[in-house]
């Protein structure tokens, strides 16, 4: 009878197995990408964490009508994501002034020391120039997140007198924060990065111990620093490669597509150094209709990277579109993009 049960069981396993085809493993740039209970992913302007063997992407959880303002979803090949629910809920976001914030670009880092996984996102309200940074740790990596705080990191000490009007109170809260990204060196330090003074100057910033706020005290080009000033450039995306420190930004065009640029320094807190457009072929010149997020190391590689970007849909985002591409590294040590329709790990580097 055992045996029977076994065998009804297995054929109806195989009958399954033979109706719903196995996903294919690999990147489909641009494609409506689904999770493992075939639902649209939505983690826009988001991150990946790579914590014990399983990696986690964060992002803007735009699910229509649903509550979540940071998605996670897991997965052990970067190419299968279970969705592992919302991460940081919308009504768990401060409220000020009558207006709940928003959240846009979450990325998370875990904190060996306090055990801890650190969110940071950039806050924000209608208008735009509420320009925060948004904090909330979990002690799991799926969360819930609890919102710690909403803050500006650092000073803005440019003379005020040319900063007249000062909309966004900068004087006294310090530069804004708006696109933003975050990074953990090899020393265990963390560091924010963020486009600041209304999107005019990128800056970086080392955390505090817990990683909950900027290192203190902060001072300026010691533990802070401007970089890419008065350039104009948003969609930070830090990565390192044979000691250096890369930054892949954008321009500032709100939703629509623009040039990407790669700049390059020796020490995290710059100088940095412009090295161009890394795309190259069709469309180069609108990152191929997206906008950089994150550069993640590939698996098991110190020599690949992945670019993460977000294909903006302005008109109905919630149908924005994930765009994965394998930035390879030239042999004079700078970086290409190329277009792929579809790639996976093993052919996206030729
Ligand atoms: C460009 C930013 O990169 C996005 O995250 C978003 O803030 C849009 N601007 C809003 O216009």
């Amino acid at each position: 009878m055992r045996g029977t049960h076994q065998f009804v069981f297995a054929l109806a396993v195989g009958m399954f197995a033979a109706t719903s085809a196995p996903a294919k493993l690999e990147f489909s740039p641009g494609e409506t990408w689904l999770d493992t209970s075939n639902k649209t992913i939505h983690a826009h302007g988001g991150g990946v964490l790579l914590h014990s063997n399983i990696y986690y992407w964060y992002g803007e959880d735009r699910t229509p009508g649903g509550s979540g303002a940071v998605s996670c979803y897991s997965s052990t090949n970067l190419y299968e994501w279970k969705r592992e629910g919302v991460a940081l809920a919308r009504f768990d976001l401060p409220r000020t002034d009558g207006q709940r914030a928003f959240v846009e670009r979450p990325k998370v880092i875990y904190n060996p020391r306090t055990k801890k996984f650190v969110l940071w996102a950039h806050l924000e309200q209608r208008g735009y120039s509420y320009a925060r940074a948004g904090i909330a740790t979990s002690d799991s990596p799926t969360g819930p997140f609890k919102f710690l705080q909403a803050i500006r990191p650092v000073a803005n000490t440019n003379d005020f007198a040319e900063l007249n009007p000062d909309p966004a109170d900068e004087k006294v809260l310090g530069s804004m924060f708006r696109d933003m990204n975050v990074y953990v060196d090899d020393d265990d330090r963390a560091y924010v990065f963020y486009a600041g003074e209304d999107n005019w100057t990128m800056y970086v910033a080392r955390l505090n111990d817990d990683f909950t706020g900027p290192k203190l005290p902060a001072v300026e080009n010691k533990t802070w620093a401007k970089i890419l000033v008065r350039a104009h450039r948003e969609g930070p995306a830090p990565f390192k490669y044979h000691g250096k420190y890369y930054l892949i930004t954008s321009a500032c065009t709100g939703w629509k597509p623009n040039a990407a640029d790669c700049a390059v320094a020796d020490n995290i807190l710059g100088p940095y150094q412009s090295l161009g457009n890394p795309c190259v072929g069709e469309n180069a010149d609108l990152t191929y209709e997206t906008q950089s997020t994150f550069v993640l190391p590939a698996p098991g590689s110190k020599e690949r990277f992945i670019f993460i970007g977000d294909e903006w849909h302005p008109e109905n985002l919630p149908d924005s579109r994930h765009v994965w591409l394998p930035l390879t590294v030239q042999t004079n040590g700078t970086f290409k993009l190329r277009w792929h329709d579809h790639w996976n790990l093993t052919n996206g580097w030729k």
